[in-house]
Parts: structure tokens; C-alpha cells; sequence
């Protein structure tokens, strides 16, 4: 090679030299070069030089793209699996806000302010496997809502998933070109200049219930009108883009209260269904309504699916744990997926969906959030709009293993839902 080097330019020296690396890779039976990750290996190859020269600069950036475009096409909703990926470490990740420079952030998300030390959970990153997946830009966010309305109707998931969106956007607004008004069923984020708003109404079954604005605590006695939607559905017409979401509150039991049409003796004529047939029941009158009085050259329609519980941690194999109590690592083993997502409540949504009219674009976190036992609010959160004391905290039962800190997971929702919007 010294021989060499005096006679031959030096590109062809380093096309050699990259070729002969890459035949020995290869040779070495190391067949991953194929992923992604190949491109750190490669960057290894022009610093066999002594002396690096302008132009080896340009063969390392040529190998970065070819690895780049052979492996992974552009983000398309249609054509790529989101939920086929991992979840990647990178410490140099910095969330757009935190609970303190995010002032909608409601207590029991507020992970940090409630005493939460550890910090590794706010730097994964999802990566599908298939595609490029674009960051959440803030500024492209409020372009896309310029002169919008979005209202995100649902259970407390749902308003995880909303307080995420405003954050994520909120920093980039001047104070006093934003508001916040927050009511018990209605709440509306302005961000003035854009002429948008982001909006949240509770429904947690979408259907009308005797449980929807004061709680019941005993499920026994909550009933769920399965027929009943047109009343505050009307609240969610002249909207442009509308998120939906329900599952929670349905997996009380194997069976609940429903109730159809009219009885004379009121609520006394509701009947005991299997959850997922009172499930089917709901998500149908929810999608007539749609398909009635939604006009989808105006209105866009999503459905954010079920976010999964980490209550049971022999599910992930830690059969010394309680709940997600403690937990500062995702799962890492690929497909994982628990008791705490019903799959069969999963294919009656996905067949209520296929058959509707206007089409719902279906925003899939289930999967990517069945990893992360690391990222729910846990024992730092609050009861009674009170944080838990020091004892409280030590004790996993008090954990909460359905709701998720802010910054964290429902970033990543968002930046889905960014994505396909
Ligand atoms: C990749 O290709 C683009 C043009 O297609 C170029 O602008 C860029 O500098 C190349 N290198 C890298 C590392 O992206
Ligand atoms: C980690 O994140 C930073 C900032 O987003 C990015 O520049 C860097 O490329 C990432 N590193 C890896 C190994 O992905
Ligand atoms: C602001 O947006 C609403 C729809 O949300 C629209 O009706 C109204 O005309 C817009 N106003 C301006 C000044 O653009
Ligand atoms: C829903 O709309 C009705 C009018 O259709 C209004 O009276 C009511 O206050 C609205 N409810 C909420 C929570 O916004
Ligand atoms: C939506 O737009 C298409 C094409 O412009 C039109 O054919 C269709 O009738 C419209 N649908 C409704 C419900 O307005
Ligand atoms: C939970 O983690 C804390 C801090 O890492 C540790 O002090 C405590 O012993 C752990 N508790 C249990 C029950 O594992
Ligand atoms: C969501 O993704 C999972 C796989 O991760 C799939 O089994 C399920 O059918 C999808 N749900 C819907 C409603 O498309």
C-alpha cells in the first residue's frame, strides 16, 4: 500500500480499501451490515488513512446515503408498520418541554414535580425498522393547524395524549398569543396567531354512561347506553380534525351493565354483556354518528387504539415486582406484548373501522407502548390532587401503571399522529 500510495489517486485507494473492509465484513459473517446500524461501521473505514483528505469526506457521506436509502424508505403510513421497531437509547435526547416549562400538565402526569429521580425514560427514541420516522416538528404542527380546530374526545388516555400535543407545541407560542381554558368535560387550548385550537372532551366510553361526569366507583353499578352518542356528539361537529379514543373503562370486568333503547323502568332494564360485545355495540353507534354527520372532505377522522396497563409484572418476567413499581427499563424482548391490551378488543375495533364509511385513520400506539413498563406515572403521581407522601411512595400498590409521565410516551403518539395528519 505505501508502495502504492505515490502512483495511484488516493479515491481509488479508498474505494479499494472500503471494498476489500466490506468483502471482509462480509466474510466475517457479519450480515447485519444490512441495518441501519452499518453506517457507524463504515464511518470506521476512510480513518484507516493516515491522512484524512477533503475528498474522503465525500465517499463517507456517499456509503452513509446508499446505506441509508437500501434500507430504510421515507415515512409512508400506508406502506410502513410503525409498530415494527425498538425503542433506542440515545442520551443526547432532549424532550420539547418538561413538566415545569409546560404549565398544562395535569398532576398525576406531572412525574418530575411529583419526585420522580430517575431519568433514563425521557431519552428512548422509537425506530421502525422499515421507514424514516420524522421528529415531532412544532412548527409544521401549527402550520398543519392553521385555521383548524382538532378536539381530541376520550378517556383520561385520551387527555394524556392531548396536554402531550399542547405541550409539544405550546413552547414555540409567545404567552400572550395562548390561552387554556379547562372545564370538567370541556377544555380548549387557543393558540391565537395560528387562528387553532386544541381541544379535549371527556367521553371515556364515547357512548353516554351513568358514570360519565360523577364517577361511580363501583363498576357493578356503572351503565354503559351503548345506543346513546347524539347528544354530545353534537359538540364534536364543525370540527376539522377529530381524535377518538375509548378503552379503558370497559375492562372492569368480563361482563358490564349495558343499556339500549327505551324501558319503562328506565335504567333498571339495562342487561349484562360480555365486554367485547357491549365494545362492539359502542364503537358502532360511535361510527353510525361518524358516518351520518361526518363529511370527510372537511374532517378528518383518527382513533388513537388502546394504551396498554402494566399491572401484572410477570407479563415481562419480573416475578418479584409489583406493577410497573420501579421499572426504569423497557422491555426488551421483540413482540412483547401483555395481559394488559385485549387483543380481542383490538379486532373489534379494527372490524367496526373497516367497515365504515369515512374513512378513520387508525393511530396504532398499542404495540410501541407495550415495551414501555418504564414510562407510566407509577407512585409519582397524586390522590386527591395531592402528590403521595414519602411512605406512600415506597408502597408498589399505590403505583399507577395506566396513566404515563409527561414528557414521555404519548410524545411518541404524537409524533405518529404528526406523521399521518
Ligand atoms: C446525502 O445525499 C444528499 C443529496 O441527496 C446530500 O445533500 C447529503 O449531503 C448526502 N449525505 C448525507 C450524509 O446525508
Ligand atoms: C442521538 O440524538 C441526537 C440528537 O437528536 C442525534 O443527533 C444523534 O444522531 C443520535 N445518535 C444516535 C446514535 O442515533
Ligand atoms: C379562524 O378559524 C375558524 C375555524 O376554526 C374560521 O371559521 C375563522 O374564519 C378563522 N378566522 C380567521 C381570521 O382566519
Ligand atoms: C354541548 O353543546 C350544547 C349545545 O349543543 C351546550 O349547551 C353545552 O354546554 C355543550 N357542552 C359542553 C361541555 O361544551
Ligand atoms: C367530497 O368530494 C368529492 C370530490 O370533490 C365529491 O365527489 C363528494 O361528493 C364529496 N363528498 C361530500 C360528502 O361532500
Ligand atoms: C425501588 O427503587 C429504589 C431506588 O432505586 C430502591 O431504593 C428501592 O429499594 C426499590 N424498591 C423495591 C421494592 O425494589
Ligand atoms: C394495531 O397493531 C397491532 C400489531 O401491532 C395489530 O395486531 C392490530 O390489529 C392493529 N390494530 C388496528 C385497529 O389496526
Amino acid at each position: 500500500m505505501k508502495l502504492l500510495r505515490g502512483k495511484l489517486p488516493l479515491p481509488i485507494i479508498i474505494t479499494t480499501t472500503c471494498a476489500l473492509f466490506f468483502i471482509a465484513v462480509l466474510y466475517a459473517g457479519r450480515l447485519s451490515f444490512l441495518s441501519s446500524s452499518s453506517i457507524f461501521k463504515f464511518k470506521t473505514c476512510p480513518r484507516k488513512h493516515n491522512k484524512p483528505k477533503s475528498n474522503e469526506r465525500k465517499v463517507e457521506d456517499v456509503l452513509v446515503n446508499a446505506s441509508w436509502n437500501d434500507d430504510r424508505f421515507d415515512f409512508d403510513p400506508e406502506e410502513c408498520n410503525l409498530a415494527n421497531g425498538k425503542w433506542v437509547f440515545n442520551h443526547s435526547i432532549r424532550p420539547l418541554y418538561s413538566d415545569t416549562s409546560c404549565p398544562y400538565i395535569d398532576r398525576q402526569y406531572s412525574c418530575v414535580k411529583n419526585g420522580r429521580e430517575d431519568s433514563d425514560y425521557l431519552h428512548w427514541e422509537w425506530q421502525p425498522e422499515d421507514c424514516t420516522f420524522p421528529q415531532f416538528n412544532p412548527e409544521l404542527a401549527l402550520k398543519k393547524l392553521q385555521g383548524k380546530r382538532l378536539l381530541f374526545v376520550g378517556d383520561s388516555l385520551q387527555r394524556n395524549q392531548w396536554e402531550s400535543f399542547v405541550c409539544l407545541v405550546q413552547s414555540i407560542i409567545p404567552e400572550k398569543e395562548k390561552s387554556m381554558k379547562r372545564g370538567r368535560i370541556h377544555s380548549v387550548f387557543k393558540a391565537k396567531e395560528y387562528n387553532a385550537t386544541i381541544e379535549f372532551y371527556w367521553a371515556p366510553f364515547l357512548v353516554e354512561s351513568n358514570t360519565d361526569i360523577r364517577i361511580i366507583g363501583d363498576p357493578k353499578k356503572r351503565i354503559i347506553k351503548v345506543d346513546e352518542i347524539t347528544e354530545r356528539a353534537k359538540n364534536w361537529t364543525g370540527v376539522d380534525i377529530l381524535v377518538f379514543n375509548t378503552y379503558v373503562w370497559w375492562m372492569s370486568g368480563l361482563r358490564v351493565n349495558a343499556l339500549w333503547g327505551s324501558f319503562a323502568n328506565g335504567e333498571q332494564g339495562y342487561e349484562e354483556l360480555d365486554t367485547p360485545v357491549a365494545y362492539k355495540l359502542g364503537l358502532r353507534t360511535w361510527a353510525n354518528w361518524v358516518d351520518s354527520t361526518i363529511n370527510p372532505n372537511k374532517t378528518r377522522v383518527f382513533f388513537t387504539t388502546m394504551s396498554p396497563a402494566h399491572t401484572k409484572s410477570a407479563d415481562w418476567g419480573n416475578k418479584d415486582g409489583v406493577k410497573c413499581f420501579n421499572e426504569t427499563m423497557p422491555v426488551k424482548k421483540k413482540n412483547h406484548w401483555g395481559s394488559g391490551s385485549n387483543k380481542g378488543m383490538m379486532s373489534v375495533l379494527a372490524k367496526v373501522v373497516k367497515k365504515m364509511k369515512v374513512p378513520v385513520t387508525v393511530i396504532n400506539i398499542t404495540q410501541i407502548s407495550e415495551y414501555r413498563i418504564d414510562g407510566h406515572s407509577s407512585v409519582y403521581t397524586e390522590t386527591g390532587g395531592k402528590m403521595l407522601t414519602q411512605e406512600e411512595r415506597a408502597n408498589p400498590l399505590n403505583a399507577d401503571c395506566i396513566h404515563w409521565c409527561l414528557p414521555g410516551v404519548p410524545d411518541t403518539w404524537n409524533q405518529i399522529f404528526l406523521a399521518m395528519l
